[in-house]
């Protein structure tokens, strides 16, 4: 069933907002929606007029750097105007949704508690209480999302899972379908494109979350048994209870994606969306070396994430990428940008005729959307 007034699809573990929650919501979204679409495009123009022609006067070329922009637009009153507004809005965006769910929250943890102790379980959840959380994580409250996607504020929390359901699916601005699952369904629609014959035994999605891209997988193979994995307990109590809600069978374990406790080609198919840009420069070559290991000779890795810069049109276009690094706790996105994953998937061991880097063609909603921002962006290597 799909909320009418947020197109979200509702399930067991989301709460419905009131009217006015929904109207909050909406204002929330809409705001959102007009930064990015209508007013942040105004920084490139600012730049193009005001100050392109100056700076090739000044230097006797173009900007060949990201930061020889940057310092330029931080200095001007349209970029600072919308760079307030954006970050403001990113607050009132947690805002909004933490207030509904902390209303709610006792009701959600008994809901959790009930899925994990009842008898016609599917799937699983494993937690590790002694996992050391990267300080990737606990060192920034990553794109100001209070306490992370790791802190427990109460036992057997599930706030910051519950959180994550809502606020991504707007965050998007709606472009990930009712169960926010197109980025995972980007991929497969991709891979069965590509290996028609593909029948994976054994499918690992790393960086998880509450799940929304792994449930695609379990229906794309059925028969496969499904793993995902998060560093972060109060996002897989939640993930676990929505999966079973939805009546996907997904196997939950709190483990770091950079060391895990699977064994040697244990997986034929191994993905993460959006995980490695919310890692670090050592995390990164990490969880490229354990994918590799866990893979089966034959098996897939397809990791889907922010683009580098090289995709991303010109080096005006990609400094406004930046702003996230700075003003929004997402710090790892300007170095993400900078390294050749392609070569990363190579240095683990993959050969390098099978590692490919490309952009494809995200789905489309029903309103014409595509699926999480422009573009998905995959490194793919095959073993
Ligand atoms: C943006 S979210 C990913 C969203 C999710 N994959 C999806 O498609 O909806 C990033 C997630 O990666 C997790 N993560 C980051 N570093 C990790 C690591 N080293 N091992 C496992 N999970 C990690 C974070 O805890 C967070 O839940």
């Amino acid at each position: 069933m799909t909320d009418s007034r947020t197109h979200q699809t509702l399930h067991d573990m989301i709460v419905p907002p009131t009217a006015d929650e929904a109207a909050r919501q909406e204002y929330t979204y809409s705001l959102r929606y007009h930064l990015l679409a209508d007013l942040w495009p105004g920084t490139r123009k600012a730049w193009d007029t005001k100050y392109a022609a100056q700076f090739r006067k000044d230097h006797g070329r173009d900007p060949v750097k990201r930061n020889e922009i940057a310092k330029i637009m931080q200095g001007d009153s349209y970029w600072q105007m919308g760079s307030s507004l954006r970050r403001i809005n990113q607050e009132i965006m947690w805002d909004t949704y933490g207030e509904k769910i902390e209303k709610h929250l006792d009701d959600l943890i008994a809901k959790a508690k009930n899925y994990r102790n009842s008898n016609r379980k599917l799937g699983s959840l494993m937690l590790d209480p002694n996992l050391e959380i990267p300080r990737y994580h606990t060192g920034v409250d990553i794109h100001i999302q209070p306490g992370g996607y790791h802190t427990d504020l109460v036992d057997d929390d599930v706030f910051a899972g519950a959180l994550y359901d809502d606020v991504i699916w707007m965050f998007f601005v709606h472009a990930g379908g009712g169960l926010n699952d197109s980025a995972g369904r980007s991929i497969i629609a991709w891979l069965k494109q590509q290996h028609p014959k593909f029948a994976p035994k054994r499918i690992l999605d790393m960086g998880c979350t509450v799940g929304h891209s792994t449930l695609p997988y379990v229906d794309a193979y059925p028969g496969a048994e499904i793993h995902a994995i998060d560093v972060a307990a109060p996002v897989l109590r939640y993930a676990h209870a929505r999966a079973e809600s939805l009546d996907k069978k997904i196997h939950f374990s709190q483990q770091n994606a950079e060391v895990t406790n699977f064994p040697d080609g244990h997986f034929d198919l191994v993905v993460s969306h959006l995980m490695f840009h919310e890692t670090s420069s050592k995390a990164m070559p990490a969880i490229f070396n354990e994918a590799h290991r866990v893979l089966a000779p034959g098996g897939i890795m397809v990791h889907q994430d922010i683009a580098p810069g090289r995709f991303m049109g010109d080096i005006v276009d990609q400094s406004s990428m930046d702003w996230s690094t700075h003003y929004n706790a997402e710090p790892f996105i300007a170095k993400l940008m900078d390294l050749d994953h392609g070569q990363l998937a190579v240095d683990a061991g993959f050969a390098k005729k099978t590692v490919q880097e490309l952009d494809i063609d995200g789905l489309r909603d029903a309103h014409g959307h595509r699926a999480v921002g422009s573009k998905q962006h995959i490194t793919y290597a095959r073993k």
